[in-house]
């Protein structure tokens, strides 16, 4: 059985237990993971900060990835079964928990949420908080010639919900993660954003348009580190496609927020949710002192760490590939696996 929530540990005489003087952020894929397996230095690594360290007590430590797709409790589950150590929900942040934070200003508004399988990132927004949440695949069943070249199918058909798109006036798009067709994704994002918010609307100039479709990405991840060879394609090069239509359809991008690593927004969300777990253990004056975020990208790990003045390890067990030359963004360290890199850490702080 997994080992006992740590959590209920820290519930007594939390200002007695003195707080050690680093934290860790880790990346998943490329760091822990690489696809479905377990990277062998990640299981040692965690284990090291449950207590065996000369410190002689847990370093508290969260996982911050550009991935997602299903709700925070599944994953932080499954990472616990899959890393062998418990991952509490309150330490896993993927690319779009921080869009809880905007759960309350769209509650009532029809909004249309891109990636993963069917219509689970549906549920995860209605999770948050989000009441009226509608994917592509919807639109598609309303319409099929939305986007004539993909016949849906019966299982994709049972994951729709029923609305008429002419009289469902969408406000924002948000994309929590990798979509999985494309094509109709950026066919029904181009017809949102070109007539402010209705599917088959006439196209308005965006100038013109009363109220613009708000376009929000969580992950800008242009490659990313699977169990393949070489690194794969992320939800930013879906970015850079849907930008390109939109381009050469009307001359400009679309304006859009972006979350994700390296981006400040989710690395003061990080900050905060590790502030949170060190008041709860050692008190409510206790924050984390040095911060050690550990990556395989130099463009999204590196570069947030980097930019959020907190020490960064870059490993070569992901995208970051050495042959290539050195890394775009230089980190305080460049360590073979996450081990190296948290036993590199611990030595220098202790
Ligand atoms: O879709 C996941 C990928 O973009 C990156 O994941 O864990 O390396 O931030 P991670
Ligand atoms: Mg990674």
């Amino acid at each position: 059985s997994l080992p006992q929530n740590r959590s209920q540990l820290f519930r007594t005489d939390a200002s007695k237990r003195k707080a050690p003087p680093l934290a860790f952020v880790f990346d998943i894929d490329g760091v822990l993971i690489r696809g479905p397996h377990v990277l062998p230095e990640a299981k040692k690594a965690l284990k090291m900060l449950e207590g065996d360290n000369p410190f002689r007590t847990t370093i508290p430590y969260i996982l911050l990835t550009n991935g997602g797709g299903v709700g925070e409790e599944e994953r932080s589950k499954s990472l616990s079964h899959k890393l062998g150590v418990h991952i509490d929900t309150s330490q896993y942040l993927q690319a779009h928990t921080i869009l809880k934070k905007h759960a309350q200003r769209f509650a009532d508004e029809p909004i249309l949420v891109l990636g993963g399988k069917r219509d689970v990132v549906r549920r995860v927004a209605e999770s948050y908080g989000y009441k009226r949440v509608y994917t592509t695949l919807d639109v598609l069943a309303w319409n099929p010639s939305v986007w004539p070249f993909h016949q849906i199918t019966e299982a994709e058909k049972a994951s729709t919900k029923t609305a008429d798109f002419e009289k469902t006036p969408i406000s924002a798009v948000f994309v929590f993660h990798d979509p999985r067709n494309w094509a109709l994704d950026v066919q029904t994002v181009c017809d949102l954003v070109q007539s402010g918010g209705i599917v088959g609307g006439p196209w308005v100039p965006l100038e013109k348009q009363t109220k613009p479709v708000e376009l929000i990405f969580c992950n800008p991840d242009l490659l990313w580190r699977s169990d393949f060879p070489t690194p794969r394609i992320g939800q930013g090069a879906f970015k850079e496609a849907f930008q390109a239509v939109y381009k050469a359809l009307t001359g400009n991008r679309y304006p859009h927020v972006q979350y994700g690593k390296p981006t400040e927004a989710t690395y003061n969300f990080a900050k905060e949710t590790l502030g949170a777990i060190f008041r709860e253990r050692y008190g409510a004056s206790s924050t984390p002192e040095h911060l050690y975020m550990v990556g395989d990208n130099p463009e999204s790990d590196i570069a947030g760490a980097n930019g959020a003045r907190w020490n960064s390890v870059l490993v070569k067990t992901g995208v970051y590939d050495p042959e290539q030359g050195p890394p775009a963004h230089a980190p305080t360290r460049i360590a073979n696996d996450v081990l190296e890199a948290v036993e590199w850490a611990i030595e220098r702080e202790f």
